[in-house]
C-alpha cells in the first residue's frame, strides 16, 4: 500500500521559500537547461551530492564551477529534504503509539537528531506534533549542515511551524559521556532519531550504542525511544543489526519497508519513495 504524505500548506510554503526558490532563483540555475547552481541535475545527484554521503564542508570544484559548503547543503536540501521529511512523518505515524508511551505529560520531550543534516527530523516532528512544544538536539559533523539546521529551525519557529517555547541546540559531536551529566538538568523523555545516518562510513556504531546506553541510565531520562530511517539498500543498512545487538535486549517493532508519495522540488511534482524504518524502546517508564 502507498501512503501519500502532504506537508501542510504552511510547511510546504516554508520549503518553497527557504530551499526550492533559493536554488531555482540562483543566477547559476537554469531550469530549462536542467542546471542547478550551474551543474547538470544528474551530475548534482550522482556525482556531487551522492545521496548525502559526502563531506559537505569540503566544497566542490569541477568544470561547471565551484560550489561552497553552503551551496552543497542547499542542493542536498533541494533533492532530499522534502523526501526525508515525508519519510520521517510516515515513521512518526508508524511509531506513534510508542512515541506516546514515552511522552509523559508534564515532562519536556527532547528530539535528539543524530546526523541531523539540515534539521530534517526537527521539521518533520513539528509537522507531527502540530504546534505542541518540544526541544531539539541535533548532532552533525558538518558545520555547513549545522548552520543550515539552525537557520531553518529558527525560521520555522518564526513562521509559527514550531512552538515559540521550543529550544534548539546543535553540536558537532554525539553526546560526550563526560558532558551527559550537564545535558538534561530536568527530567526528560527522549526521542532519538537516526535518519539516513547509518550509511556513513565514519559512524562508529559501537560507541554510539555505548553512548545511548549511558544516556538512558541517567535518572533524569525517564523514557526513551529510538527511531531508525534509511534507504532500502543493503550497504546503507549493513551495520544496523549489529548496532541493535550492541544496545542489548530491547523491545522493537522491527525493520519494515515502506512506500510513500510526496511532493518534491518546489512542491509541484509527485515523487514516490521507498525506505525502511524501525522503532525501539530504549527505556520504559517505571510504573
Ligand atoms: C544523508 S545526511 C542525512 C541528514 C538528515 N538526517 C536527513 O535525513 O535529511 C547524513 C548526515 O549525517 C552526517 N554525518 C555522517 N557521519 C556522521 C558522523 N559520524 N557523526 C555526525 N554526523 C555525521 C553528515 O554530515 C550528513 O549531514
Amino acid at each position: 500500500m502507498i501512503f501519500t504524505y502532504e506537508r501542510d500548506l504552511i510547511s510546504d510554503a516554508f520549503h518553497r521559500k527557504n530551499i526550492a526558490l533559493r536554488v531555482q532563483r540562483d543566477p547559476r540555475t537554469n531550469l530549462s537547461k536542467n542546471l542547478l547552481l550551474g551543474c547538470p541535475f544528474h551530475h548534482v545527484r550522482f556525482g556531487i551530492i551522492k545521496n548525502g554521503s559526502i563531506d559537505f564542508d569540503a566544497g566542490y570544484t569541477s568544470r561547471f564551477g565551484a560550489l561552497t559548503p553552503t551551496d552543497l547543503v542547499m542542493l542536498y536540501c533541494y533533492l532530499y529534504l522534502p523526501r526525508h521529511h515525508a519519510e520521517l512523518q510516515s515513521t512518526f505515524d508508524r511509531c506513534s503509539t510508542w512515541i506516546d508511551d514515552v511522552s509523559i505529560p508534564g515532562l519536556v520531550t527532547w528530539l535528539v537528531d543524530l546526523g541531523c543534516g539540515p534539521g530534517t527530523a526537527g521539521l518533520a516532528f513539528a509537522d507531527h506534533c502540530r504546534g505542541a512544544p518540544f526541544h531539539y538536539f541535533g548532532f552533525d559533523r558538518s558545520s555547513a549542515m549545522r548552520s543550515t539546521a539552525q537557520s531553518l529551525l529558527n525560521e520555522a519557529r518564526l513562521s509559527g511551524l514550531i512552538d515559540r517555547e521550543s529550544k534548539f541546540s546543535i553540536a558537532s559531536e554525539m553526546f560526550n559521556p563526560a558532558t551527559i551529566h550537564d545535558l538534561f538538568p530536568i527530567p526528560v523523555n527522549i526521542i532519538f532519531v537516526a535518519s539516513y545516518l547509518f550509511a556513513s562510513k565514519s559512524l562508529d556504531i559501537v560507541s554510539l550504542a555505548k553512548t545511548l546506553n549511558a544516556v538512558i541510565l541517567r535518572d533524569r531520562v525517564k523514557a526513551a525511544v529510538f527511531l531508525y530511517v534509511n534507504s532500502t539498500t543493503k550497504f546503507a543498512n549493513r551495520s544496523y543489526e549489529r548496532f541493535v545487538r550492541e544496545l542489548g535486549p530491547i523491545r522493537r517493532l522491527g525493520v519494515k519497508e515502506q512506500q510513500i508519495q510526496y511532493r518534491r522540488y518546489a512542491g509541484r511534482i509527485a515523487g514516490k519513495a521507498q525506505f525502511v524504518n524501525d522503532c525501539m524502546i530504549l527505556k520504559e517508564l517505571s510504573p
